[in-house]
C-alpha cells in the first residue's frame, strides 16, 4: 500500500537497513508516546501501520536487527504517572496487520503450515470488528469485579478500577459460574453519539476538544476523578482473556458465548467463519456497515476458532500467530508543505522532515510527515509550496504521497538536500549504495552527542529519574554534561547546579541521589546504554550472557579484532550475531576515545556480572538441535516452543550444544551430537519432557 514511496527493503544494504530501522524505531517510539501517553497522535493509524510493517519487513530481511527494544517487539509505551501500576500476569499483546486480501490468505497459509493441516481441511475463524478504543483487563474473583487496568506497554498497565467501575458494560458480579479467577479482556470506546455530545459541550465550556472518540474514551479513563468519567457514557465490548484459574471454553466462539451469558457485552456483528472467501466477504460486509455503526472500527480481527490451536500456535514475541488484524486501507488529505527540516539522529543520519499546513486526516490533525530520506525527496520530486498528498495509517507516523505538480507555484525549486550538517557543520556524506545521509562530525556534533546522552540515559539503559531529554539537552548545551562519565561526575558541579534556574536544594540533591544509584547496574544494560549501532537490548543481553562480566567482555573484544583468531570465531557463533553486528561492535571497542569513555566509566561504577534469570523450565539457556523429521510437530512449532521455555535453538552442532533432538532421519549432526558426548533424544522424549 505505501510500499511504492520507500526504498523497496530488498534493495537496501545491511547500512541502508540499519540506517532506516533506527531512524523509523525513533519515528515509531515518538508517535507511541503521542498516542499512548499523551492521547494525541500526530498521524494515523493506516500511516502509523505502514511504518510499522516497513520496520518489520526490513527485519524480516536483517533479522539481526530485530532487538527487544524495537518498537515491534513492544505494546505501546509504558503507562503515565498518576494511577498505580498493574503488572499483568498473562501479558496484553498485539496483533499483527493485514492490508490486502492476499496478507490474508498468507495468515491462513502460515497457520496451516505451521500446524500441518490439509489444504482441505477446515481451520475455523472467528471475524470480529477492531474496536478502536482502548484496551483493558478486568479482574474478577468469585465472580466479583476486583480489579481494572489499562494495557500500559502490555506488561504494566495502570489500575483504573474505579473508573471502569462507572462503566455499565462492565459487570461487577458475573452471572453464572465463572472460574475463581478470570481476566476479561476488551476494548472500552466512546460511542460516536456521545462523542458529538461531548465535544459540543466541551466547546461551550470552552474545554479541550477531543481529536476523535478513542482520544476522548482515552482522556475519559484516564480521569484522575471518577465524577468525570462517570458523566461520559463509555462502553465496552469484551472478546479475550488474561489469566485463567479453570478454562471456560475450547473456541473463541464459545467463550464469547460464555462471557456473554455472564453480562458482558459482546460484538453482534462477528461471524464463525469457514473460509478464506468467508473470511474475505465478513470484511466487506463490515466495511459496508462501518460508517452506520455508533462506534469508531478500524479494521477485523481474525482469530483461529479452536483454543487448542490458539495454543499450539502460539506467540511470536508481539503478536499471537493465531490472530491477525485485517485493516481498513489508510486515509488522505491535500496539504501545503512548508518547509523541509532536517533531524540528525545518534549515529549522525540525516532525515528529512516535511513541515505542513496542518490538516485533519482520519480525524487527527496533522502538521509534520516524514520524507524518509534524499532519494525519496528526488523521487518525488516533492517541493517546498507543493500542495502535497498525505496520507495516515494505523495507529501513528503520517507521509507524503506524493506533491501536485498542476498547483505547484512558479517559483518552487527543486529541493537541494545539504551536504553539510545542520547542527554541526561537518560534513555529511553518503557511503555508496547508502540511502542515509550521515554527518561525519562523531564526537564533535552536538546532535550526535546529545541523542547519544539521552539514549544512555533512556528507561532500558542507566534509567536516571529526572534526567531525561529535556535535562540532558539543557545541562549539554551549557556544557555539564558532554560525555557520559560527566553523569557520574555531576555532583562535584553541584554548586553550578544550584544557580540554575528551577533548581533548589532538594531538587538537585533528589538528582544527585537517582544518579548515585545508578552507579551499580547490570551488564546487559550497561552494553546496551553505549548505544553501539545495531546493539539493542536482545544483543546486548546475549553479549552479556555470553561473556558474564565486563572484564571478560572486554578482553574478549580486543582479541577479536584479530578476525582470524578464536574470539572472532566465538563472536560469531553466538545465535543472533552475525558478521554485520559484529564488526560494528568491534568497531566501537577500537576507537580510543571509545575505549577511554569505557575505562572512565568503569572506574565510576560497578558493572554486575551477567546473572542467568531464575527459570522454571528446565531448557531455560539451553541451546537445542532439531534434525531429521519430527512427526508430530512443524519444526516451526518445536522452535517456538523451545524459545517459549527459554532455549536457545541452533542449526548447528558444536560444543556449545545441551540437547539435540533427532527424528528419522537425522544424519551428520546426530553424529556429531554422539562424537561430542551431548545427550539426544526423540521426539516423543522431547514432547514429554517439554509439556511436564
Ligand atoms: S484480540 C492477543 N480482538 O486491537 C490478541 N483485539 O492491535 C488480543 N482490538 O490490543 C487482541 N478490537 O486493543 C482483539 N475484537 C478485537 C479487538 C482488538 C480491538 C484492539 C486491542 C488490541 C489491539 C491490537
Amino acid at each position: 500500500m505505501t510500499s511504492e514511496s520507500r526504498q523497496p527493503v530488498e534493495s537496501l544494504t545491511p547500512e541502508d537497513a540499519r540506517a532506516e530501522h533506527a531512524r523509523l524505531s525513533d519515528e515509531l517510539r515518538a508517535h507511541n508516546t503521542a498516542y499512548y501517553q499523551d492521547d494525541a497522535p500526530v498521524i494515523s493509524d493506516a500511516d502509523y501501520d505502514a511504518l510499522f510493517i516497513h520496520l518489520q519487513a526490513i527485519e524480516d530481511a536483517f533479522p539481526e536487527l530485530r532487538t527487544e527494544d524495537s518498537p515491534t517487539q513492544k505494546v505501546g509505551t509504558a503507562p503515565s504517572q498518576g494511577f498505580a501500576k498493574v503488572q499483568h500476569a498473562v501479558p496484553m499483546l498485539s496483533l499483527g496487520n493485514a492490508f490486502d486480501d492476499e496478507d490474508v490468505g498468507e495468515f491462513l497459509t502460515r497457520i496451516r503450515r505451521f500446524l500441518s493441516i490439509a489444504d482441505d481441511d477446515t481451520v475455523e475463524i472467528v471475524g470480529e470488528p477492531k474496536i478502536d478504543g482502548l484496551s483493558v483487563s478486568l479482574r474478577y474473583e468469585n465472580g466479583a469485579f476486583v480489579r481494572g487496568a489499562t494495557r500500559g506497554d502490555g506488561a504494566e498497565g495502570e489500575d483504573i478500577t474505579a473508573n471502569l467501575r462507572t462503566i455499565k458494560d462492565i459487570p461487577d458480579q458475573l452471572k453464572g459460574d465463572a472460574p475463581e479467577v478470570i481476566e476479561v479482556r476488551g476494548e472500552v470506546y466512546l460511542p460516536k453519539s456521545a462523542f458529538r455530545q461531548l465535544n459540543e459541550a466541551q466547546e461551550a465550556a470552552g474545554a479541550k476538544i477531543f481529536a476523535n472518540p478513542r482520544n476522548a474514551a482515552a482522556g475519559s479513563l484516564r480521569q484522575l476523578d471518577t465524577a468525570i468519567t462517570a458523566q461520559r457514557p463509555l462502553r465496552m465490548f469484551a472478546y479475550a482473556w488474561g489469566e485463567l484459574s479453570a478454562d471456560v471454553a475450547d473456541s473463541q466462539w464459545g467463550f464469547l458465548e460464555t462471557i456473554a451469558d455472564w453480562g458482558f457485552q459482546t460484538n453482534p456483528i462477528a461471524r464463525l467463519c469457514h473460509s478464506l472467501e468467508d473470511v474475505l466477504r465478513l470484511y466487506r460486509d463490515i466495511g459496508d456497515q462501518r460508517a452506520t455503526l455508533d462506534y469508531d472500527i478500524d479494521g477485523v480481527v481474525y482469530k483461529v476458532n479452536r483454543i487448542d490451536l490458539q495454543r499450539r500456535l502460539g506467540f511470536v514475541s508481539r503478536a499471537p500467530r493465531w490472530a491477525i488484524a485485517h485493516k481498513f486501507p489508510a486515509e488522505q488529505a491535500t496539504t501545503i508543505l512548508n518547509g523541509i527540516d532536517i533531524q540528525v539522529g545518534r549515529t549522525g543520519s540525516l532525515t528529512p522532515v516535511a513541515r505542513l499546513e496542518p490538516v485533519t486526516v482520519g480525524g487527527v490533525v496533522v502538521s509534520n510527515a516524514t520524507l524518509h530520506n534524499e532519494d525519496e525527496i528526488a523521487r518525488k520530486d516533492v517541493r517546498v509550496g507543493d500542495t502535497v498528498v498525505i496520507q495516515r495509517a494505523g495507529d501513528v507516523i503520517p507521509q507524503v504521497v506524493h506533491a501536485i505538480t498542476e498547483k505547484r507555484p512558479k517559483d518552487a525549486v527543486a529541493y537541494v538536500f545539504s551536504t553539510t550538517c545542520p547542527v554541526c557543520g561537518s560534513e555529511a556524506v553518503r557511503d555508496i549504495d547508502e540511502a542515509v545521509r550521515r554527518c561525519t562530525g562523531g564526537l564533535i556534533c552536538s546532535a550526535q552527542s546529545v541523542q547519544r546522552l539521552k539514549h544512555f540515559v533512556s528507561r532500558n539503559a542507566f534509567d536516571i529519574e529526572g534526567l531525561g531529554a529535556r535535562n540532558i539537552t539543557a545541562f549539554h548545551a551549557d556544557g555539564l554534561i558532554v560525555g557520559p562519565t560527566d553523569i557520574f561526575r555531576l555532583h562535584e558541579k553541584r554548586d553550578v547546579l544550584l544557580k540554575r534556574e528551577g533548581w533548589g536544594e532538594q531538587s538537585v540533591d533528589n538528582l544527585l541521589d537517582a544518579i548515585n544509584e545508578r552507579r551499580t547496574i547490570e551488564l546487559d544494560r550497561f552494553i546496551y546504554a553505549l548505544g553501539i549501532r545495531q546493539i539493542g537490548q536482545a544483543t546486548a543481553r546475549l553479549l552479556a550472557r555470553t561473556y558474564g562480566s565486563i572484564e571478560a567482555w572486554r578482553a574478549a573484544m580486543a582479541q577479536a579484532q584479530d578476525r582470524d583468531g578464536e574470539a572472532y570465531q566465538d563472536l560469531l557463533n553466538i545465535d543472533g550475531i552475525g558478521v554485520s553486528v559484529a564488526e560494528d561492535l568491534l568497531a566501537f571497542v577500537h576507537e580510543d576515545h571509545n575505549r577511554q569513555v569505557l575505562d572512565d566509566l568503569g572506574s565510576q561504577l560497578e558493572i554486575e556480572d551477567f546473572v542467568q534469570p531464575d527459570n522454571d523450565s528446565a531448557f531455560a539457556g539451553k541451546t537445542i538441535v532439531f534434525t531429521g523429521t519430527l512427526e508430530k510437530m512443524t519444526r516451526s512449532e518445536a522452535k517456538a516452543r523451545a524459545e517459549s521455555l527459554g532455549a536457545k535453538v541452533s542449526g548447528s552442532v558444536s560444543s556449545k550444544t545441551d540437547l539435540v533432538v533427532a527424528g528419522p532421519g537425522a544424519g551428520s549432526k546426530a553424529k556429531k551430537a554422539t562424537e561430542l558426548g551431548i545427550e539426544m533424544i526423540d521426539e516423543n522424549a522431547w514432547i514429554a519432557r517439554s509439556e511436564s
